[in-house]
């Protein structure tokens, strides 16, 4: 009787946590005179420079929703650079508490061997120095610079709005290398198998070709009587990637070499 009870309880519990859903809703706006950023909770005032919501639905639907959009009020003269700052800062602080979990479940179906950190901080921090210098070279005169200018400035703006929301949380803030990490998983794949130091042994050698995790993995249940086979699976990829969030961004870019400023993608926190 208790047991059951108990499993009743649990089942109500978890009924009630799995219907739940939080909307938090953010309008940010670049101070030029202070060179900071005014952040209104719970509101979305178009003229802001970036306003949005992010709709936490990941235990009804398996998706998290984001929407940004940027570069729409303030009479439409905002500096694309700002606009792209700006979107990237309110992303962030909707979503880090997404950003912080993600990373604590992808760290370690990456970083198995500690020897692969410090070269792989090295490599990532190499390469974003050099686009940087490359931007400051080259932006004025080549249209792809330019914009790999503004995906920096989105990289910048994340990892600023992330540790705002950090500190109102008393929490330590993402460091710049769990944002590279974030957003370089592809590289990753690639970045850490090159980059772990190789052993003269020949069984050490064969180990490394090994695919370490089990990609494209899915959960298959069959039903007690047979009566039918279930399977689930949260991307097409390792279930430690299991939060995701669908992203709609529609910027304003007064940039006419960029094609489009509104996206919609399936993407990780
Ligand atoms: C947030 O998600 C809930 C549950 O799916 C939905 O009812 C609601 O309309 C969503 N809100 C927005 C602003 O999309
Ligand atoms: C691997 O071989 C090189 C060259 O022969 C040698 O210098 C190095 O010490 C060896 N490393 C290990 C781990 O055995």
């Amino acid at each position: 009787m208790e047991t059951i009870e108990l499993c009743m309880l649990l089942l109500s519990t978890l009924a009630a946590s799995v219907q739940t859903y939080q909307l938090r809703e953010a309008t940010v706006y670049w101070d030029a005179a202070q060179k900071s950023v005014l952040l209104k909770e719970g509101v979305m005032e178009s003229e802001g420079g970036a306003y949005g919501f992010f709709n936490d639905t990941l235990l009804l639907s398996g998706w998290g929703v984001l929407e940004i959009s940027a570069g729409h009020g303030a009479g439409s003269t905002q500096e694309d650079e700002t606009t792209f700052f700006l979107a990237g800062y309110l992303e962030g602080y909707l979503t880090a508490g997404q950003m912080f979990s993600h990373y604590s479940n992808m760290y370690p179906q990456f970083l198995k061997d500690e020897k692969v950190l410090n070269p792989l901080k090295r490599f990532l921090s190499k390469q974003d120095q050099w686009s940087r210098e490359q931007v400051r070279l080259r932006r004025h005169s080549d249209p792809l610079w330019k914009h790999l200018g503004l995906i920096l400035a989105q990289l910048d703006g994340l990892q600023a709005g992330a540790a705002r929301w950090a500190k109102s949380k008393h929490r330590e803030p993402l460091s710049a290398f769990a944002l590279q990490f974030l957003n370089g998983v592809g590289d990753l794949l690639d970045l850490v198998p090159s980059l772990t130091p190789r052993s003269n042994s020949s069984s050490a050698a064969g180990a490394l070709r090994t695919p370490g995790m089990g990609h494209c993995t899915a959960l298959i249940k069959v039903l007690p009587g047979f009566e039918n086979l279930l399977f689930g699976h949260s991307s097409w990829y390792t279930y430690a990637a299991t939060m995701r969030i669908y992203k709609h961004w529609d910027f304003r870019v007064s940039d006419t070499h960029t094609a489009t400023g509104k996206m919609s993608f399936s993407s990780y926190p």
